[in-house]
């Protein structure tokens, strides 16, 4: 797997392409899986319908790995809490979590409730080509509890911040719960057959740099720890979103840092690039037009192209109106771009 070659630096023929939330609404396959459902969450656990979106992208762009289609919040929803998908609104989370007793209303068997993923997996390890990685992944505990906290999406952050600096204690207690549970439906991700695994801490850039590393690194790393304790050959991608003015201080057990669009990738390069390998970072606006995507292919293979241990991602996801067109021709693109 070429994927899996570039996460540990092993020499490739080309750089692995796939790109964040490849599975979506701008491939009209996916909305007809999607009508399927009656919702969103029902979408989410139902395995076959799981399957079928994952495998879309790979059969549709020739991308290099597979992410497997879910939301990072089926973990509060098995741990208890009521969501909602809102239509050109977005998530809500009913009775967001603000005080201890919120929190004791929380199920620690989220791990155990969410077998509709791992059924997902394995659906999906079986029908997927040998030479393609499967990704599992989950949020970040960080960002999983901007949702839980805010009760959904938000724009500032205001009550979960008003804890970082008020109530620290709670939130701590909050993130460690949320770490655990996210460690061990890693783990069971894995264990069903996913190849590698990514964090999406899509709001750590909503904290100053000491914040990020005590509420938002510090957990992500301890679920690596936790992994590469039980699966050393299992790579893992922590990708933070508005991270990139902290790169000096990023250290601890992970293999690829998923370099976001606002960081120039030479200075991740500079930084990181002697201990991790890195995905990214493509601007994912360029999408919208075949000229922006030649000049940012070709402005990052100057900075990455002969380098082992690089994987060609956006630095960030995929939106619903992009051209399943011009994704098709950026995959290509890239495969001959960076051909050795
Ligand atoms: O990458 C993939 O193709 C795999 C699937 C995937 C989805 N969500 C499917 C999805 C992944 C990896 C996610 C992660 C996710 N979900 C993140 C982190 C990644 C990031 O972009 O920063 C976050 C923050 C969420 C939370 C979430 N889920 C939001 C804010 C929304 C609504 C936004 C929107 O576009 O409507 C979702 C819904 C969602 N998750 C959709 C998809 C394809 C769209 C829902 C639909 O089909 O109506």
């Amino acid at each position: 797997m070429i994927f899996i070659d570039a996460c540990f630096k092993r020499s490739t023929p080309t750089a692995p392409v796939w790109l964040m939330r490849q599975a979506g609404r701008y491939l009209e396959e996916y909305r007809a899986t999607r009508a399927k459902a009656k919702d969103f969450i029902d979408f989410c656990r139902r395995p076959e319908l799981a399957a079928e979106a994952t495998l879309q992208p790979i059969d549709i762009l020739n991308v290099d790995a597979a992410i497997l289609f879910s939301d990072i919040l089926v973990v509060p929803l098995e741990m208890g809490m009521q969501l909602e998908f809102v239509e050109k609104h977005g998530p809500i989370l009913h009775n967001p979590i603000r005080t201890q007793s919120d929190l004791d209303r929380l199920s620690d068997h989220s791990v155990d409730r969410l077998g509709y993923v791992y059924d997902a997996v394995k659906l999906v390890r079986a029908k997927l080509d040998q030479k393609k990685a499967l990704i599992g992944f989950a949020g970040s505990p960080w960002t999983l509890a901007t949702y839980m906290i805010e009760g959904g999406g938000s724009k500032n952050y205001a009550i979960i911040k008003k804890m970082v600096y008020s109530q620290s204690e709670l939130l701590h207690k909050l993130l460690d719960r949320l770490s655990r549970a996210v460690g061990g439906y890693l783990l069971r991700q894995i264990e069903a057959g996913a190849n590698a695994v990514q964090i999406f801490d899509s709001w750590g850039g909503a904290l100053e740099k000491s914040a990020f590393f005590e509420f938002s690194w510090r957990y992500m790393l301890q679920i690596a720890d936790r992994i590469k304790a039980e699966y050393p050959k299992i790579p893992i991608i922590l990708f933070s979103k508005g991270a990139g003015c902290y790169l000096e201080n990023v250290s601890g057990n992970f293999d690829v840092f998923g370099v976001d669009w606002n960081t120039p990738i030479e200075r991740a390069k500079d930084i990181l690039f002697d201990r991790y390998a890195l995905q990214g970072n493509m601007e994912p606006a360029r999408v919208y037009s075949k000229n922006a995507i030649e000049e940012g292919a070709l402005e990052i293979a100057r900075v990455m192209g002969k380098e082992n241990g690089y994987i060609f991602n956006l630095g960030h996801g995929m939106q619903p109106d992009f051209s399943r067109q011009n994704a098709k021709y950026l995959v290509d693109l890239i495969h001959e771009t960076f051909a050795r």
